[in-house]
């Protein structure tokens, strides 16, 4: 392993997502097993061009596995966005010794963490933590697993009501521009219909369907829609639409928000932060840099971070079928 690496730094940066607590431990464990100095930075790269940093040791990660957000806080920056503030980050960093970073958060932290690397040739890895599941190079990024079981959870609880009551509900998920939070977690709640980024169904087939299926029996519909979904109305039009197209059911809107980014990570995300955590240090020891640590095929696998921000993932067209065939 490569001798150059003495000290490494993390931190977190954009939306928080479950697992980012697991990631910043793996992290920071496997800096101790190798004998390398790590420092915990707060408040992602605005605390980076502060040099708001706190020294960690094995010991300063207990007891935080099992906790939904990050301790070193997080936030969106537009200083680092400038040469001006990034210069800043680089000086900051050589002052205090530090020979790489590792960066934990989506697709805006990377393009932050890729310009840094290239303007400085600084050692840089990424580790994708959003719920959204937006990366290219992992199939599953730190925290989709844990949001997915929190909105199939809270559709679960909605449908005792709409059952109870013959209601058929809209109901809102996070995925700003994809549906793979919808879609799993749609098909997982027994949705009706799924309405997602990448496809447009339209309004006439989404009634048609919806009488359909009123007409083949069922008094009670869950509605599940991203909130970047592309036939283009918000979700309360959508309700009104509805209102106006169709007799028969009582419509409500439940938009789920920010409860899907929290909570204690699930097992697979603790387990997914930890091999990411572990794969980062050692592949930055091994004198990798400008890449992103991701699951494919079941292995920890590393893709280079401009791949990793500028692809986009693609919707898994069998689950689309499934969702279709399961609503009949
Ligand atoms: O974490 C990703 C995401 O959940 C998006 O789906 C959503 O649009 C966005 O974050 C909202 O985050 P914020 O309120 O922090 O801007």
């Amino acid at each position: 392993m490569s001798k150059t690496i003495k000290k490494i730094a993390v931190l977190t940066s954009g939306g928080d997502s479950p697992g980012m607590n697991a990631a910043i431990r793996a992290v920071v464990r496997t800096c101790a097993y190798h004998n390398i100095e790590c420092i915990g930075v707060y408040r992602g790269y605005e605390g980076l061009m502060e040099g708001d940093f706190k020294e960690m040791n094995a010991r300063s990660v207990k007891g935080i596995i099992n906790k939904g957000g990050t301790i070193l806080k997080s936030a969106r920056s537009k200083e680092f966005r400038t040469k001006e503030g990034r210069e800043k980050a680089h000086n900051i960093l050589l002052e205090a010794k530090v020979d790489a970073l590792v960066t934990i958060g989506g697709d805006g932290t990377f393009t932050g963490a890729m310009i840094f690397s290239q303007e400085f040739n600084f050692p840089i890895m990424g580790i994708p933590g959003t719920i959204d599941n937006d990366i290219v190079g992992t199939t599953h990024t730190l925290g989709f697993d844990t949001a997915l079981n929190t909105v199939v959870d809270a559709i679960d609880k909605i449908r005792d009501t709409a059952s109870s009551h013959n209601r058929l509900f809209f109901v809102e998920v996070m995925g700003r521009d994809v549906g793979h939070i919808a879609l799993n977690a749609g098909i997982a709640g027994g949705a009706e219909e799924i309405l997602i980024p990448e496809e447009d169904l339209g309004l006439d087939r989404l009634v048609e369907s919806l009488k359909r299926s009123r007409k083949s029996g069922k008094s009670s519909s869950i509605v599940v829609v991203a909130e970047g979904d592309k036939i283009g109305k918000n979700i309360f039009e959508l309700k009104d639409y509805v209102d106006q197209n169709m007799d028969g059911y009582d419509v409500r809107v439940s938009v789920l928000g920010h409860m899907q980014r929290g909570g204690a990570p699930s097992c697979f995300d603790r387990v997914l932060a930890s091999r990411m955590g572990v794969k980062a240090v050692e592949s930055l020891l091994e004198g990798k840099t400008n890449s992103m640590v991701g699951l494919l095929n079941g292995k920890m696998e590393l893709t280079p971070i401009e791949k990793a921000i500028k692809g986009k993932t693609k919707i898994n067209l069998e689950l689309l079928r499934v969702s279709d065939i399961m609503s009949t």
